[in-house]
C-alpha cells in the first residue's frame, strides 16, 4: 500500500459554479466553502475576479474573500484573468492567486479577449507583482492537451508556456484538460515531458470528465509522480467559453480512488457526499460522480 499524500484542490466554487443555470448568492457559496473546509479539503479555489457581466455567477468575489479571512486550515485561492482582476483580488485580501493563460491563440481570445502573447505577458506581470507582495501563485495552462477551436496542442507549446510562467514566479503549474479531451496515453506523454524539466511537486492536473476518462487520466499522472489534482464536488463544472467542456472530475470519485489505492488525502468522504446533496439541493439538479450512490449517506 502507498501512504503518500495526494493534495486535492477543490475548484467547485469557481470552475463548478461559473457555468450553472442556477446562480448561487454569496451566502450559499460561503456555506458550500465552509462545508468543504469542514470535510478537510486541503485547498479550495473559491471565486474568480472576472467581469460579472461576462460571468454573472462569480459576482461578489470580494465578499467571498471577506467571509473567509479567519480560515487557517485550508489554502484559499482565487482566479484572476487580467491585471484588473489581480488588483481587485489583492484589494480584497486574497493570499493565493491563479492566472489562467490558455495554450492557443483562439482560446485566449474567446476566454479573456487577449492574444496568446498578451495573455502570457499579462500573466507574467501578475505573477511578478504577486510574488513581490509575498502572495502564493498558481498558473493554469488551459487547453493543455486540446483546444475546442485549434485542436491538439503540441507538447513543446505547453513546455514553453510553463517555462515562462515559472520564470515569472509561478509556484505551481496546473495542466488543464479544459474540455476533457485528454486520454491516459496523452496525459502520460505530457506529464512525462514535464517531469523531465520540472520538479513533479510543482505540477498539478485538472481534468474534466467529458469522455469519462478523468480518473484514468489521474492514474496516468500519478504514475508520472504527480501528487496534486483539481476536482469539483459532485462533478460540477464546465467553461462558458469552451464549447464541449462538461463537468470536472468529481472530488468524491477522486478522493475515493486515491483512498482505495492507499494514498493519504485527509478528506472526509462521508462529508463530501453530504455536500453533493447540498449542491444538488441548491442547484435544483441531480449531481454526483460515479461513486456517490455507493456509500450510504
Ligand atoms: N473584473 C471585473 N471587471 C473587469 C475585469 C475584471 N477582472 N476586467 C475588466 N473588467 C471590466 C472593465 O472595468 C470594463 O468595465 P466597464 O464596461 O464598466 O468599463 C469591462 O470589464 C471591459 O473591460 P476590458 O478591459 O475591455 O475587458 P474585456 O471586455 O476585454 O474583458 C475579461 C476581459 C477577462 C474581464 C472578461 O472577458 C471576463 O471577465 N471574462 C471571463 C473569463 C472567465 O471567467 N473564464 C472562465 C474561467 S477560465
Ligand atoms: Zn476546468
Amino acid at each position: 500500500m502507498n501512504s503518500e499524500f495526494v493534495y486535492i484542490n477543490e475548484v467547485g466554487p469557481r470552475d463548478g459554479l461559473q457555468n450553472q443555470k442556477t446562480i448561487l448568492g454569496t451566502e450559499d457559496r460561503l456555506k458550500l466553502i465552509s462545508l468543504l473546509i469542514d470535510a478537510n479539503i486541503p485547498g479550495i479555489e473559491v471565486a474568480s475576479f472576472v467581469n460579472p457581466k461576462a460571468v454573472p455567477a462569480m459576482e461578489g468575489a470580494h465578499e467571498i474573500i471577506d467571509g473567509l479571512q479567519e480560515t487557517l486550515t485550508c489554502d484559499i485561492s482565487v482566479l484572476v484573468p487580467n491585471m484588473k482582476g489581480f488588483e481587485l483580488a489583492q484589494a480584497a485580501g486574497a493570499k493565493i492567486i491563479a492566472v489562467v493563460p490558455s495554450a492557443t491563440e483562439t482560446m485566449n481570445q474567446k476566454n479573456i479577449n487577449m492574444s496568446l502573447k498578451d495573455t502570457l505577458d499579462s500573466s507574467c506581470k501578475i505573477l511578478e507583482s504577486a510574488k513581490s507582495e509575498q502572495l502564493q501563485t498558481r498558473a493554469y495552462v488551459s487547453v493543455a492537451w486540446e483546444c475546442p477551436y485549434e485542436g491538439v496542442v503540441e507538447i513543446s507549446t505547453v513546455l514553453d508556456i510553463a517555462h515562462k510562467l515559472l520564470s515569472a514566479g509561478a509556484d505551481e503549474i496546473i495542466l488543464a484538460d479544459t474540455i476533457g479531451a485528454a486520454n491516459p496515453a496523452s496525459v502520460d506523454l505530457l506529464f512525462q515531458a514535464c517531469v523531465k524539466e520540472f520538479n513533479p511537486s510543482i505540477l498539478s492536473g485538472h481534468f474534466h470528465d467529458t469522455r469519462a476518462m478523468a480518473l484514468a487520466n489521474v492514474y496516468a499522472a500519478l504514475t508520472q509522480g504527480i501528487r496534486k489534482f483539481d476536482s469539483c464536488i459532485g462533478g460540477l463544472g464546465g467553461c462558458p467559453f469552451a464549447p464541449g467542456a462538461a463537468g470536472n472530475l468529481a472530488t468524491e470519485d477522486l478522493a475515493n480512488m486515491l483512498n482505495q489505492m492507499g494514498f493519504e488525502t485527509q478528506v472526509d468522504l462521508q462529508k463530501l457526499l453530504e455536500i453533493v446533496d447540498f449542491c444538488s439541493d441548491k442547484l435544483g439538479a441531480p449531481l454526483g460522480g460515479r461513486m456517490s450512490g455507493w456509500l450510504t449517506k
